[in-house]
């Protein structure tokens, strides 16, 4: 049985204002905490035992998920005191791990949502023999990511992580954020010092000659680091087109959580999902958009492709698109709000304060 460590110790700094209050694995996505659907998905694939590796806001990891028992897993924390990096944290976990020398052991990126076929990532793994096989996506810019060039064989051949210059970009194909690592790769990672994974490890592998392979899979990929991405992710699981065990309730053009409110007459869709305790007044008319739990979207508002933190309140008329308004943020009657603005927790917008254009 395979087991799975799972990196979930990132700040998440570039989802600000979502992570203040949160740690990015638990923010909430298609209405559970984005993290229930990596352990779902992993637990269909027969994973079993899972250590979680935590570091930022580690606290709030054990109390939502227990022992594991409520996804059929087995579930273990490990915090880092300082955090240790990607390697670090893999290296840091080892001696909670049941396997073998020779066995496969799976690990996570902590924010990915994929539809990659993880028993066939093993397979790869085993029928090549390889030390490392890591899942690769092909992406319009790979700059923001590690690059894998691999040979005909799928056999990598470098790791070059967010490169810097023109020359470095020798290749679409990305580390997407899943692995299995022979275990006695892991034990080879040094100890009690930050490492990463991308950087350090990776490159010192490549450099003694051992076997990594790389598998490359065009399914359903998606990196949660960005608001934005955050909220198509959710979307996209609301509607089905990422399959996950973990949503609660019928896949479709919206998802509304048991407890919420909503008016007759409110149009959603687009994968929009109304979080528990949540209100959406008469009229008001939300696409493709996250709504926390106990938030209040007043009659009339437009919410498009936004983020709507837990008790935030979007004022009568207002319009929000491509926003993320921060957990218990107040924007008053008739703003307009787009392009990416993030309203950090608490702020209070007054009505009509702020406009993108020139019509009252
Ligand atoms: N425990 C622990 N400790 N976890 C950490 C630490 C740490 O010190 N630092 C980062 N992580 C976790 C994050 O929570 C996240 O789940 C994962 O490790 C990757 O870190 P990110 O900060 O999200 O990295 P990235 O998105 O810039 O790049 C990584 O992912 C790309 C794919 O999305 C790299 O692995 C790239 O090579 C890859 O292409
Ligand atoms: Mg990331």
């Amino acid at each position: 049985m395979t087991e799975a460590i799972l990196l979930v110790g990132g700040r998440g700094t570039r989802l600000r204002p979502l992570t203040v209050h949160t740690p990015k694995p638990m923010v909430p996505a298609a209405g559970v905490p984005f993290l229930t659907h990596q352990l779902a998905r992993a637990r269909a694939a027969g994973v079993e035992h899972i250590v979680l590796a935590t570091s930022y806001l580690a606290e709030v990891f054990e109390p939502y998920f227990g022992d594991g028992s409520s996804l059929g897993l087995h579930i273990e924390y490990v915090t880092e005191e300082e955090p240790l990096g990607t390697g670090g944290a893999i290296r840091n976990v080892a001696s909670r791990l049941h396997s073998g020398a020779d066995d496969p052991v799976l690990i996570f990126n902590g924010d990915i949502l994929t539809g990659l076929d993880i028993r066939a990532l093993v397979a790869t793994h085993e029928t090549t023999g390889a030390d490392v096989s890591l899942h690769l996506t092909r992406v319009e810019d790979p700059r923001a990511f590690g690059l894998v060039p691999t040979d005909a064989t799928g056999r990598v051949t470098a790791f070059l992580e967010k490169p810097q210059t023109p020359e470095e970009i020798v290749t679409d194909q990305i580390n997407a954020g899943a692995y299995v690592f022979r275990r006695a790769v892991i034990d080879t990672i040094p100890e009690g010092r930050p490492v990463s994974v991308e950087r350090e490890t990776f490159p010192d592998l490549l450099a003694t000659g051992a076997h990594l392979q790389g598998m490359v899979d065009s399914t359903y990929w998606l990196d949660l680091g960005t608001p934005q991405a955050f909220v198509r992710g959710s979307a996209d699981l609301v509607l089905g087109r990422v399959p996950s065990p973990a949503v609660p309730g019928r896949c479709g053009d919206r998802l509304i959580l048991p407890t919420a409110t909503v008016a007759p007459d409110a149009k959603l869709t687009g994968g929009t999902v109304v979080g528990e305790g949540a209100f959406v007044g008469e009229g008001a008319r939300i696409s493709g958009s996250t709504i926390l739990k106990g938030a209040v979207v007043e009659p009339g508002a437009v919410v498009t492709d936004s983020l709507v933190g837990a008790r935030a309140r979007i004022g009568e008329r207002s319009i929000l698109t491509g926003a993320v308004i921060g957990d218990g943020a107040t924007i008053g009657p008739d703003n307009e709000l787009r392009a990416g603005v993030r309203v950090w927790c608490d702020a209070r917008i007054p009505g009509g304060a702020i406009r993108f254009s020139s019509d009252q």
